[in-house]
């Protein structure tokens, strides 16, 4: 079990989706380590109890659910403030990735990913605010690097993600009056169940080698602290941020290494 020094979260509540993988896992532990009582999300109930064993089940909820059905995400936030009786932060980090140029994309697969990636922001945020506004909380989204530049063959992927980018400035506007900050993280290549496949190719972790700055790829920890940083009272004046976590593969221009 890890063991941070910083305790920001304590009486606080937060929702992590996609909660059982990845930087999901990652960041709802983190918030545990921190003090909070967390809400894990994730379609199988049994990723999601293997995730959170180890902590205390009184600051655990799991609730089994996808994020892209609306009554869903209304049911996640009911359990939520049903049990905990508030909520602070909602982290929109539930994700899928389709493989493909748009004459190659089947409309399932399309809709599959705007459906989770885009449509399950829109459904837990829509849901979620009222309580966020009643105790002045904020929303962290994981989006990524692929929604604030193209990638090749990935544009499903790339306009969901441009989306919940510029959906996190739109919220950040419309709600920070009401005492609510909408931020996001903007992940690059990072080790998950995501990009399994890609990890066991030498020859492709090579190519992206050689466009991060620091060396990669990402491991989820790089990314939960920022999540933790962007939910807690340090940022309390960021607001609308897309906050590259993507060692530095963002501050290219896009030309080649020499
Ligand atoms: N791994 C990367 O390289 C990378 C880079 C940038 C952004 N991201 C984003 O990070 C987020 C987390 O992905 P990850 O890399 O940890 O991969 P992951 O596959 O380990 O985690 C995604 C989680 O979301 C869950 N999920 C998927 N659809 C869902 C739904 N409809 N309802 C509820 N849960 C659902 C999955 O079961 C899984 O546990 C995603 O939004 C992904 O797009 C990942």
């Amino acid at each position: 079990m890890r063991r941070h020094s910083m305790q920001r979260f304590e009486n606080q509540v937060v929702i992590v989706t996609g909660a059982g993988s990845g930087i999901g896992k990652a960041t709802a532990l983190r918030f545990l380590d921190e003090g909070a009582r967390v809400v894990f999300v994730g379609r199988e109930k049994s990723k999601l109890d293997k995730a959170a064993s180890g902590f205390q089940q009184d600051r655990v909820l799991i609730v089994e659910a996808d994020v892209s059905i609306e009554s869903d995400a209304e049911k996640i936030v009911k359990e939520t403030t049903d049990r905990f009786g508030r909520l602070d932060t909602l982290v929109n980090n539930a994700g899928v990735h389709a493989q493909g140029k748009v004459d190659e994309l089947s409309t399932d697969a399309w809709r599959k990913v705007m459906a989770t990636d885009l449509d399950g922001v829109f459904f837990m945020s829509r849901a979620a605010l009222p309580h966020l506004k009643y105790v002045g909380g904020s929303i962290v989204n994981t989006a990524s690097v692929s929604g604030t530049g193209g990638d090749w063959s990935m544009a499903a992927y790339n306009a969901a993600k441009g989306g919940v980018v510029n959906l996190t400035r739109a919220m950040a506007m419309d709600h920070g009056k009401e005492g609510v900050r909408v931020n996001a993280v903007c992940p690059s290549l990072s080790r998950t169940e995501m990009t399994e496949d890609m990890m066991s190719d030498e020859k492709l972790l090579e190519k992206f080698n050689e466009r991060f700055a620091l060396r990669g790829p990402g491991q989820p920890e790089h990314v939960d602290s920022v999540i933790a940083f962007l939910a807690s009272e340090d940022a309390c004046f960021v607001t609308g941020v897309n906050l590259p976590v993507d060692g530095g593969v963002s501050a290219s221009n896009g030309q080649p290494p020499q």
